[in-house]
């Protein structure tokens, strides 16, 4: 493993300063008129968290976001491995940008994200799309000024797909959302599931240190959040690949408890990885109320033939034991889960296991996904794919199954007073507010009467300010459940 340190950090910032000079004199960051930049970004809450870092950097360089796409001198796209189901979507983007690129020969393409970890990928780039002028993948998301010099000055075109697994701490960041933290306390993942392409995308498990993460979570507290999410592959397994420092969090349930001292409002973490848990991270939860009562425990599959074929180490009895000592440490928590339909050699006993243990279990809401090969994963060789009509099939019974139990799951929260921490407007009738619980439950919300609401919380048109409102607190009382959401009607705004 590299560390990225200050030295390499400084060495970059070199490059800030040369792209400044350059680009429309001396302005401040975020101010330059010279370059504009939008960033898509696909994938989980990690590569959110890489594409906050790559705006931080652009905006040390005083490049500004540009209100649209279409607005852009550069464009990044960060792309996913898992998520994008069909691979159509980048590709589909680029056939698009061929056209812009056209019109405007300066206009610079970036691609990176777990996509570009796959040689295929960058082959069918470097071949198909050969007016993108960078492409380089989640370890060298730190050498962005490097690699953007290049460009500028040499207008070279720059394949630089970093396999050294890189560590980095000191990157400067701009955050996407005021309603939440997202904090890095790990990256990537030793488990091999053999369906997966994350390990592969995303290299071997290592640990922040604990003293880096503890800074972050004092500086975001320092900057008004009320809330922060935790980020891993596998969270549970955080701190395996530390020295023990006497005096310093050792593992994933000490880490979890220092952060909840710091009085931060409300903690959420993801994702944890059934075989990893402990006690004492139940524990933890109990203890701090501040963390979460939510938990995303993903089962995959709930047949031990599947689990075992997909290199999971559990069984369903461990995991549903794990449900029962949680639920039983912390009332009211709530699960969610991820499961797969029609992994190769699922047979429709095994489905009927994963329906049975959902019927034991009643997750609260799921990520329900229809198996599809990753080339270079042990599950796409394995003989016995399944035929995409009998996934399908199956999905539609799963799903529907899963709507009915998260539906339930909402009713019966129906009639509570809670307080819900606001993600802005809705975007289809902006007198509606969104937010979540501490359960992590999606409320819609009215406001009856909008003077509970201080002016500076008002527009013009006498409707709730949704960006103004981002980050507040609401108490809510909760009065009509939906599949995916509950709505509400505002009693009092927290703070
Ligand atoms: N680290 C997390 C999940 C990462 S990927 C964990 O261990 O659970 C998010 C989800 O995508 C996985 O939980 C899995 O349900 C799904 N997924 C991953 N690879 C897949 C594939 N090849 N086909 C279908 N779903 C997949
Ligand atoms: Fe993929 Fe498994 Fe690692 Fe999750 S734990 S990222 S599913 S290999
Ligand atoms: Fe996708 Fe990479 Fe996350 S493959 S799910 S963006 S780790």
């Amino acid at each position: 493993m590299q560390i990225i340190d200050h030295l390499e950090i400084e060495r970059q910032n070199r490059f800030v300063e040369q792209i400044r000079l350059d680009h429309k004199s001396h302005h401040p960051p975020g101010t330059n008129p010279g370059i504009r930049y939008a960033i898509r970004t696909y994938g989980c809450q990690l590569n959110e968290n890489d594409s906050e870092k790559l705006a931080g950097q652009l905006h040390q360089m005083g490049f500004l976001p540009a209100e649209t796409i279409s607005d852009a001198d550069l464009i990044i796209l960060n792309t996913c491995s898992v998520r994008e189901n069909a691979d159509n979507r980048l590709f589909g983007n680029l056939g698009r940008l061929k056209q812009r690129k056209k019109e405007n020969p300066d206009l610079i393409i970036a691609i990176c994200g777990c996509k570009m970890k796959q040689a295929e990928h960058v082959e069918r780039i470097k071949r198909s799309y050969p007016f993108v002028n960078l492409v380089f993948g989640p370890q060298d998301i730190h050498k962005l000024p490097e690699m953007l010099y290049t460009c500028l000055h040499h207008q070279e075109k720059l394949y630089s797909v970093g396999d050294q697994d890189t560590l980095v701490e000191g990157l400067p960041i701009l955050r996407s959302r005021k309603f939440r933290a997202l904090i890095s306390i790990m990256y990537g993942c030793n488990n091999y599931c053999t369906y997966c392409i994350v390990p592969y995308t995303r290299g071997r498990e290592r640990s922040r240190q604990p003293a880096e993460v503890l800074a972050e979570v004092r500086a975001v507290v320092a900057d008004g959040y009320q809330e922060i999410m935790l980020l891993g592959q596998n969270v549970n397994s955080y701190g395996k690949d530390l020295e023990n420092r006497s005096g310093q969090p050792a593992d994933f349930a000490e880490l979890l408890a220092a952060v909840a001292e710091t009085g931060i409002y409300r903690i959420r973490f993801m994702t944890s990885h059934p075989k990893d848990i402990s006690n004492r991270l139940l524990e933890a939860i109990a203890q701090y109320k501040n963390i979460e009562p939510h938990l995303h425990l993903p089962i995959q599959s709930g047949s031990n033939r599947i689990l075992e074929r997909m290199n999971r180490h559990y069984s369903r009895e461990q995991f549903i034991e794990i449900v029962r000592r949680a639920r039983t440490l912390r009332p009211g928590l709530t699960i969610s889960t991820d499961i797969i339909v029609g992994f190769p050699g699922e047979q429709e006993d095994d489905f009927a296991q994963t329906l049975d243990l959902m019927n034991i279990v009643r997750f609260d809401s799921a990520f329900t996904f229809q198996y599809s090969q990753r080339p270079g994963t042990p599950a796409a060789e394995m003989p016995d794919q399944i035929p995409a009509a009998v996934i399908s099939e199956r999905f539609m019974r799963l799903l529907e199954l899963q709507n009915r139990h998260s539906l339930e799951s909402n009713q019966a929260m129906i009639g509570r007073r809670v307080e819900v921490l606001v993600e802005g407007a809705s975007q289809t009738d902006t007198a509606i507010l969104s937010g979540r619980t501490a359960c992590n439950k999606l409320i819609n919300f009215r406001i009856p009467d909008l003077n509970m609401l201080p002016q500076s919380y008002r527009l013009k048109n006498n409707q709730p300010n949704g960006c103004a409102l981002e980050g507040r607190l609401a108490k809510v009382h909760l009065c009509r459940a939906k599949t995916f959401s509950i709505e509400g009607e505002m009693e009092m705004l927290l703070l």
